[in-house]
């Protein structure tokens, strides 16, 4: 197939065309993806097209958010797939940089957001925020978005990039998109593709664990009470938990009863040899 996308993977060329568009009083909307687009992210685009006159989708496998014995080097990569999805459902620009036009030799800065992205995968992944910050906000400086959209699977990734933009007064709105699931509950991710036949059948026990959770929490069971037998069945099924764990849904502090006030279940565990994160809101 010949793709007849705009992509532009130097920072100059990109510059160019945003101002093209600040002059005709364009606004920008920007989807950024690690690339391996699911249905996940093409939702995301579609939200992207109803918020602002131009969408940009930037595609990079951020090196600097994997940890060392992580998996970069097997993350899924065909960009030639993702342009021809993308050029599908039509974006205006796919900014997919070369690796020195984020860090360029001597690059030494990390933005480091603290508190909220401590714990939950912050304990497991310490290197993950600060890389993940570190590149959203040279994607924000490079392609000075409106608005900026991310998906809520990776829901504190979603708070920490909101701290980020409002600690650093970044002129742009931050968006969450909700997370897309296969028919049997199992939340789209890149990295599914890595879950064996076996695994791939086990693995929607996740979404239902969240979702029969929650009946509990909204009855007045407390998580403790809860949740010992809900991850005794995960760890029989072959998951190794990482967190299972309520917290508000704005601040992420924990919470072991459910109250009225806006809540999220997160769950993270490793299954086979594949990281899965999930979570769903908790909302009487
Ligand atoms: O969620 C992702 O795909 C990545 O963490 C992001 C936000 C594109 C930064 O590399």
């Amino acid at each position: 197939m010949s793709i007849k996308l705009n992509t532009i993977s130097k920072f100059a060329d990109l510059k160019t065309t945003r101002s093209t568009w600040r002059h005709n009083n364009q606004t920008i909307a920007l989807v950024p993806t690690m690339g391996a687009l699911h249905e996940g992210h093409l939702s995301l685009v579609k939200l992207a097209h109803t918020v602002a006159s131009k969408v940009i989708v930037s595609i990079f496998v951020n090196p600097k958010q994997f940890g060392q014995g992580e998996d970069l080097d097997e993350y899924p990569r065909d960009l030639n797939s993702d342009l021809g999805k993308l050029e599908e459902i039509g974006v205006d620009l796919v900014y997919a940089p070369d690796a020195d036009q984020i860090y360029p030799h001597g690059f030494s800065t990390v933005i480091s957001v603290t508190g909220i992205s401590e714990g939950l995968c912050g304990a497991s992944r310490p290197h993950f925020f600060g890389g993940v910050a570190t590149v959203v906000t040279k994607l924000l400086l490079h392609c000075t978005p409106d608005i900026a959209i991310f998906g809520e699977k990776d829901y504190q990734q979603l708070l920490v990039i909101r701290r980020l933009v409002t600690d650093l007064d970044l002129p742009v709105d931050v968006m969450g998109g909700p997370i897309v699931r296969e028919s049997d509950g199992l939340a789209l991710s890149s990295r599914n593709i890595y879950l064996s036949k076996q695994d791939r059948q086990t693995a929607p026990m996740l979404h239902k664990a969240l979702m029969s959770t929650r009946a509990q929490l909204l009855k007045g069971v407390s998580m403790h009470q809860v949740a010992s037998q809900t991850t005794d069945q995960l760890i029989k099924a072959g998951f190794k938990l990482d967190y299972f764990e309520l917290r508000d849904a704005n601040t992420l502090a924990p919470m072991d009863q459910y109250g009225g006030q806006p809540a999220r279940l997160l769950i993270a565990t490793t299954l086979g040899r594949t990281r899965l994160i999930d979570n769903i809101a908790v909302i009487g």
